[in-house]
């Protein structure tokens, strides 16, 4: 018997093909927002996407409010613009609602530096000690620790943890060694980083000061910390995005992904944002796992609603303690 149009496409959308070509004509935009309605989806972006995809979300926050939104949305489907560990703990804190990543293969080198069986191994090695992890991990490390963190909240979390109780902070070392010389408690750390936020130059940079004597650096805790030592401001990206709002200056220079300039820019049109510099000639503060998202991604997974994100109820049930007792931390702190 010969199948329909919309047969053989769910029937090719089952086995992993979809029909990824879309029409150059269409208004994306306005399709995205035809699609928004239909199926009651929200989209989340982070501030390292694309600026269109920035633009059309409905939230553009960093780790800690895209999870924010994640809970508390009454969408029935969430678009995750991101990368997979994120979509992974939107699934976690609202396991009912379908959640959606446009690209699945947007992952994460520092959620990849943190083998869960590796790790497990390290714990052991540590009998006492109460695990932190940065939410940038995958959902079997999270099931593995006690608190969860992003870099908005990790001063106020490490905080709240008795002076005299051991902790290991897990998976990236850069943010740990801040936070080691930010609480001046002693953390065993994992050996995991960043791709996009270890490859900035610290000669470049200073190059870069000498030409624009004016501008204010300012960088993310990711970063190593050679370059943290010579920033003004260290924050997360809403932290970083910020400070741009507030502090006078008028030239600076950006040490994290280069799509938080999207807003910036967009918050203080009169100031000039410079991205600071990688150590070799290529775009390599353009994060290769948050640049797989696109518009016609976004479009095509709303439109066949796939590839989406889905964990083990085990699974859930087991990594949701951690990220849940963040978010209480980080409402008593007004986070
Ligand atoms: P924040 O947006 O929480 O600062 O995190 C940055 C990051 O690296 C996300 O992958
Ligand atoms: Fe992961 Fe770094 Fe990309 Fe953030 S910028 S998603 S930490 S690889």
């Amino acid at each position: 018997m010969a199948l329909s149009l919309a047969e053989a496409k769910s029937n090719l959308q089952s086995r992993g093909f979809l029909d990824t070509f879309v029409d150059p004509t269409l208004d994306l935009f306005a399709e995205i927002e035809k699609l928004k309605k239909e199926k009651n989806a929200v989209i989340l972006a982070h501030y390292y996407q694309d600026p269109d995809i920035q633009d059309i979300a409905d939230y553009v926050g960093d780790s800690l409010g895209l999870s924010q939104q994640a809970a508390q949305t009454d969408a029935d489907v969430i678009v995750f613009a991101g990368v997979h560990f994120m979509a992974e703990t939107a699934k976690i804190l609202s396991p009912d609602k379908t959640v959606l990543l446009p690209d699945l293969k947007a992952g994460c080198s520092l959620a990849d530096s943190c083998p869960p069986d590796k790790f497990e191994a390290f714990k052991k090695l540590y009998p006492g000690h109460i695990v932190v992890t940065y939410v940038n991990c995958t959902a079997e490390i999270k099931a593995l620790s006690d608190i969860v963190c992003t870099s908005t909240n990790a001063v106020q979390i490490i905080e709240s943890i008795p002076k005299d109780q051991p902790i290991i902070f897990a998976p990236d070392k850069n943010l740990g060694a801040y936070l080691i010389k930010k609480t001046g408690r002693d953390m065993v750390l994992w050996d995991g980083a960043c791709m996009v936020h270890e490859i900035f130059s610290l000669e470049k940079i200073t190059r870069l000061q000498e030409r624009h004597p004016h501008a204010v650096l300012i960088a993310h805790p990711e970063c190593e910390a050679p370059i943290l030592d010579k920033a003004a401001y260290i924050g997360s990206t809403a932290g970083l995005l910020k400070y741009t709002q507030v502090n006078d200056a008028k030239e600076f220079i950006v040490a994290t992904e280069a799509g938080i300039i999207h807003q910036m820019r967009k918050k203080s049109p009169n100031k000039t944002f410079i991205p600071a510099p990688p150590n070799n000639s290529c775009a390599c503060n353009d994060c290769p796992h948050m640049k797989l998202n696109t518009l016609e991604k976004v479009y095509l997974c709303m439109k066949y609603s796939s590839p989406e994100v889905n964990l083990e109820a085990d699974l859930i049930e087991r990594s949701k303690k951690s990220i849940e007792r963040m978010l209480d931390i980080s409402a008593r702190f007004g986070l």
